[in-house]
């Protein structure tokens, strides 16, 4: 039986007192209920020492690609274990369309968070233009063949997979259950294809969008496994009831 997994993505949000806020009344809530937070970098130690114990694990949203060095402002894969992440967020559409992200770099980063033991949640997804030509599937599988080409099909066992189509990111405009449930299905099949046993346990989480009030209908998709949040893990009651939504 597959897991489900929810993760907030705070993106460049945040404070000391709005996370000490927001965290203490996530902790009693989700007690028992596996979720990840995955916070600015400044925030990590915060993060680590509100939520050790819990069922909360936490993470970053980006990591160098490269292990240590002359590397001005990056942060490397060993830094976020010394801060007790789990988890990394790798390739994210903001990231691959506002900073350059190449699917080579963010197969790069995959390969640097798995080395040290994090778990990448690796990101997919078209954009609106690429879904209106009907490249959705092209486009994915693209992203996809660049991780499987650097680390392997096998990898992905120790690897989440979040399809975000980049047209529900902050738009509002979720994708319908049906549309993210035919991509999900068509990430799944394609794995399958190289991997049975990988493709039947890979977490493939949706992120677009997602509220309290749409996620029970995604959440019962066959393929959905969860979901990687945004604007809504910023409010705790709203990422309450999607974790809870997913439990
Ligand atoms: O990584 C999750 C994020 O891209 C989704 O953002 O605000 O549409 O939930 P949002």
């Amino acid at each position: 039986m597959r897991k489900k997994l929810v993760a907030g993505n705070w993106k460049m949000h945040g404070s000391l007192a709005e996370n000490a806020a927001l965290l203490a009344a996530l902790k009693p809530a989700l007690s028992g209920i596996e979720a990840v937070v995955c916070v600015p970098f400044p925030y990590l130690a915060q993060a680590q020492a509100e939520l050790a114990g819990s069922s909360i694990a936490w993470g970053a949203q980006n990591v160098s690609e490269q292990a240590k060095g002359a590397f001005t402002g990056e942060v490397s894969a060993s830094m976020l274990l010394d801060f007790g992440c789990t988890y990394v967020i790798v390739g994210h559409s903001e990231r691959r369309s506002l900073y350059g992200e190449s699917d080579a770099l963010v197969a790069s980063k995959y390969v640097a968070a798995q080395a040290a033991g994090l778990t990448p949640i690796l990101c997919v997804g078209e954009s609106l233009a690429e879904r209106e030509s009907g490249v959705t599937e092209a486009v994915v599988a693209r992203q996809l063949d660049a991780v499987i080409n650097a680390a392997g099909v096998a990898s992905l066992a120790k690897a989440v997979v979040a399809y975000e189509p980049v047209w529900a990111i902050g738009t509002g405009k979720t994708a319908s259950p049906e549309q993210a449930q035919a991509v999900h299905a068509f990430i799944r099949g394609k794995i399958a294809a190289l991997d049975a046993g990988v493709a039947d346990q890979l977490v493939i989480q949706y992120g677009g969008s997602v509220k309290a009030a749409n996620a029970a209908e995604l959440m019962v998709q066959p393929d959905i496994d969860g979901g990687l949040i945004g604007g809504a893990s910023l409010v705790a009651d709203e990422f309450i009831a999607i974790c809870r939504a997913a439990a």
